[in-house]
């Protein structure tokens, strides 16, 4: 796994943007895997200025994000559904047909996690996954424990999870969903390529875990240390608590 460290979030930010815009430029109808959260909006910034300025063009892209709350609707300001096209898909030229969101709203959950597993196949996989990290090192809305050959399915959310993300919710964890639809660990490390982003101290160790600990079900983003094209873009204070990955 490659780690590179950045001076702050803006840099962690367009240096993933740049990964990304390279993987459009060689491949312009690459499928991307998208992340949610305060950690990717440097990148989504920084692709839309590329779009602007540089012309970078989403024409011919795919994308599938990786999880959303359930039983919420899509129009929700704190839906994913929301976030993506708020922060993201109303400022580039990506065709909305294009974009892939799991139905938070969907009344067999199992048959639309199948669909959605399948879709993604039919796309030829994830070129490039984006991806974020709790502080409980979830990745995606994986919990730990969760099996590493998981697919697209429902989570029961941690507590952990639930407390970090009412900020979103008015910061009432009581009105945070207690369960969300969410790409399984088996289809993430599908991915031909996953760039993580993490920033900042309440992140520290979430990262040091990931990067240094052990290969285990309870610290899902441990196992990034199997994927053989995995890159940790992480800001200095993200990187505090590193050892030997930090060299
Ligand atoms: C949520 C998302 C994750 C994301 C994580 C970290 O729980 N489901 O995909 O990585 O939060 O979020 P943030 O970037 O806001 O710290």
């Amino acid at each position: 796994m490659k780690v590179v460290i950045k001076d702050n979030f803006e840099l962690a930010g367009k240096f993933a943007a740049e990964i990304i815009s390279e993987t459009i430029r060689i491949k312009p109808a690459a499928v991307l895997g998208l992340a949610t959260g305060s950690t990717p909006l440097g990148v989504y910034r920084e692709l839309i200025r590329l779009h602007r300025e540089s012309g970078l063009d989403f024409s011919g892209v795919t994308t599938f994000n990786l999880d959303e709350y359930a039983g919420i609707k899509p129009d929700d300001p704190a839906s994913y559904r929301f976030f993506m096209e708020e922060n993201f898909f109303r400022h580039i030229n990506l065709k909305s047909k294009n974009t892939n969101v799991p139905d938070g709203l969907a009344a067999d959950i199992p048959a639309f996690c199948r669909e959605y597993e399948k879709k993604l196949a039919l796309c030829g996989g994830i070129d490039l996954q984006l991806l974020g990290l709790g502080a409980n090192s979830h990745i995606a809305f994986n919990e730990p424990g969760s099996d590493f050959k998981s697919r697209t399915h429902l989570q029961k959310l941690d507590w952990k999870t639930i407390e970090d993300n009412s900020r979103f919710f008015g910061n009432n964890p009581g009105l945070v969903p207690g369960h969300a639809l969410t790409m399984g660990i088996g289809t993430i490390m599908e991915a031909k390529k996953i760039i993580l982003l993490a920033s900042g101290r309440g992140k520290a160790d979430a990262v040091k875990k990931s990067l240094e600990g052990p290969v285990t079900q309870g610290v899902p983003g441990s196992v990034l240390q199997q994927h053989p094209d995995a890159t940790f873009i992480i800001d200095r204070e993200a990187a505090e608590k590193l050892g030997k990955a930090a060299k």
